[in-house]
């Protein structure tokens, strides 16, 4: 989703400005622009990405201290050079980058109209650009005080970056359902939608809060409220490995996050799990752990890949703790005015920390009395803010807008707090618990042994490049995976690609197996085993393709499916840790080979922070 980027120093801020909206590349976006400030403001801007944005800047004048940058995901008009930001106001005293929706831009647009102000974008931030110029003008405010005063008549969500030409040493900020963050360095300022752009420029960051407005220039940095209230910022040291954000040898970053899944999940136990005395040590959750054993009933929310994360969790739960879980998207559960008790436990999965839904969703189960708990990626995002407590996944930055490294670090803290939970409620005999985390710090090495089978994958992946639709089925622990193969495919390839629970294909997707038809059935040697063998016989019946991911040395299925792909016995509900790799790299080829953006799918957003 859209990204900001924002300068102010003694350096040119050009370069700092295109390196970090490459930085943000990763968040998906149609359009890309800067403006430059000194005793002007120069605007370049297109459609198109980064590098089309510079080749539109090569021979003009980059020059300038004071930057401000943004890559944009159409929300209010099409893609094109006119709706890309930055937005100017009409008589050009303002210039301005949002993230984010306005929702009563429709009303404010009109107004201002009749105030003779005219439009040449389609978007709800040249709206707030005029909106701030015709305060400013007609009260004779400072640019600070008109885009305070300009906030209070706006509703909906923005992270916003605003330069004035009357006031050219300055840059400021505001945000609401947004993130920004300001980098604060040596006599100099960044700001960005998140750390990564500015990270390799300095580590100390301040998260700017819902509703505050920070001024950056030589004389400083000043963070109020939108009353005009001083606030002391908290400066967080952010610890993120720049080798993280770049590629390396490989050629897309989802391959080279697929490849991390060893080290990501050994990150997520790693200080949690005594690998000698096999107990786990969740510091995050441990203050609140009376009231969630207690707890009647788990409601996981979350998005995309983390619901399906959540799903995995529902199993671990269920099974171990003895809990009843419910997992909802939170973008129906929050509308839904569903029935929330004090003594329910909510917890958000959500790689961002930033989910428009997400965060709405938690912040609803608040007010009516509940736990809340985050199990989230990216340090000092919204989401953890605003928890009572939670769990990292420390998987590192995830630039690829498939989710892959992010799922696996979450199903991993699931599946700890699970096993926590069952011995805390003492369903699970210590014995057991031992047992269970043994297997559990064994599956870093599962997942190498599993990404040895990539070449294989890849023949396989040759074979249905040309697919135009694909059923995945599983069973257990193994559904949400079908789930997870599916958006994995879906996503990066444009094939069209439904998961079921195995069980549940006679009841409709049969009717769509032919011999074109590819079914990828997870079908390794669990308590469903012989069922989900009963399908894949289901499958072949009506001639449809069988591509196994199986459990190692399976001769059964070998002599049934079309392909299989074996994966290293472990304990079935580990199994979705280690199963859903296969799927990832599948996906991973079939994209390469069809010739599609594989880090940037089309139309979607890493981060989507508006609902
Ligand atoms: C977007 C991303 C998905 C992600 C989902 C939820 O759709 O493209 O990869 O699973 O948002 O995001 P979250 O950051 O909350 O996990």
């Amino acid at each position: 989703m859209c990204g900001i980027v924002g300068y102010i120093g003694n350096r040119t801020a050009y370069p700092i400005l295109v390196k970090g909206l490459q930085r943000l590349e990763y968040r998906g976006y149609d359009s890309a622009g800067i403006a430059l400030l000194d005793d002007e403001i120069r605007v370049y801007k297109c459609k198109g990405k980064v590098r089309d944005l510079e080749q539109l800047t090569k021979g003009n004048n980059i020059s300038g201290n004071i930057g401000i940058g943004h890559t944009r995901w159409a929300t209010h008009g099409l893609p094109n050079d006119i709706n890309a930001h930055p937005h100017k106001s009409m008589n050009g005293k303002f210039v301005v980058v949002h993230n984010g929706i306005i929702e009563n831009y429709t009303h404010l647009k009109n107004t201002l109209k009749k105030r003779g102000y005219k439009f040449v974008s389609e978007t709800d931030t040249e709206v707030l650009a005029n909106l701030i110029e015709s305060i400013y003008l007609e009260n004779k405010l400072s640019a600070e005080n008109a885009v305070r005063l300009a906030l209070t008549k706006v509703i909906g969500a923005y992270g916003l970056v605003v330069l004035c030409v009357d006031e050219p040493d300055k840059i400021i900020g505001s945000r609401k359902g947004s993130p920004l963050v300001v980098g604060v360095g040596n006599g100099e300022y960044y700001l960005a939608s998140d750390a990564t752009p500015i990270v390799e420029y300095t580590d100390r960051m301040i998260y700017l809060n819902d509703e505050e407005l920070v001024v950056l220039s030589a004389q400083g940095l000043r963070v109020t409220t939108l009353d005009d209230v001083q606030k002391n910022p908290t400066i967080t040291h952010v610890d993120i490995n720049i080798d993280n954000i770049d590629k390396g040898d490989f050629e897309h970053f989802m391959l080279k996050e697929i490849y991390e899944q060893p080290t990501s999940i050994y990150d997520t136990f790693r200080g949690r799990v005594d690998l000698n005395t096999h107990q786990i040590n969740l510091g995050g959750i441990n203050e609140v752990m009376p009231r969630l054993a207690k707890a009647k009933r788990i409601i996981i929310v979350a998005c995309g890949t983390s619901y399906h994360a959540g799903l995995v969790g529902e199993y671990l739960f269920e099974e171990y703790a003895r809990m009843s879980v419910e997992v909802e998207y939170a973008s129906e559960f929050r509308y839904r005015n569903p029935i929330i008790e004090p003594d329910d436990v909510i917890i958000a999965i959500s790689q961002s920390g930033e989910t428009a839904d997400t965060l709405a969703a938690i912040r609803m189960a608040k007010e009516k009395g509940a736990l809340i708990l985050g199990i989230c990626n990216v340090a000092g995002s919204s989401i953890p803010r605003e928890t009572h407590a939670g769990i990292y996944t420390h998987a590192g930055p995830e630039i690829g807008v498939a989710s892959t490294k992010a799922f696996t670090a979450q199903v991993m803290a699931l599946t700890m707090m699970a096993f926590v939970m069952a011995r805390k409620r003492n369903k699970i005999s210590a014995e057991k618990f031992e047992q269970m985390v043994g297997d559990l710090v064994k599956i870093p090495d599962a997942i190498t042994e599993m990404l040895k089978e990539e070449k294989n994958i890849k023949k396989i992946a040759e074979e249905y490049k040309n697919a135009t639709n694909a059923i995945y089925l599983g069973r257990g622990y193994l559904y949400p995976v079908a789930l997870e193969g599916a958006l994995k495919l879906k996503e990066i390839s444009y094939i069209h690609a439904e998961g079921y629970p195995a069980a549940e294909m006679k009841h409709g997707p049969i009717a769509l197996i032919d011999n074109n038809m590819p079914v990828f059935v997870l079908a390794t040697k669990d308590k469903y085993y012989e069922k989900v063998v009963n399908n894949i016989q289901e499958v072949k019946a009506r001639q449809g393709k069988v591509i196994a991911i199986v459990s190692k040395g399976d001769e059964t299925i070998r002599k049934m499916a079309d392909h299989v792909i074996e994966v290293p016995n472990v304990d079935e509900s580990l199994m979705p840790l280690v199963a859903v790799v296969p799927l990832q790299i599948i996906s991973y080829h079939i994209a390469v080979m069809r010739g599609c953006n594989v880090d940037q799918p089309r139309n979607l957003a890493k981060s989507v922070t508006v609902e």
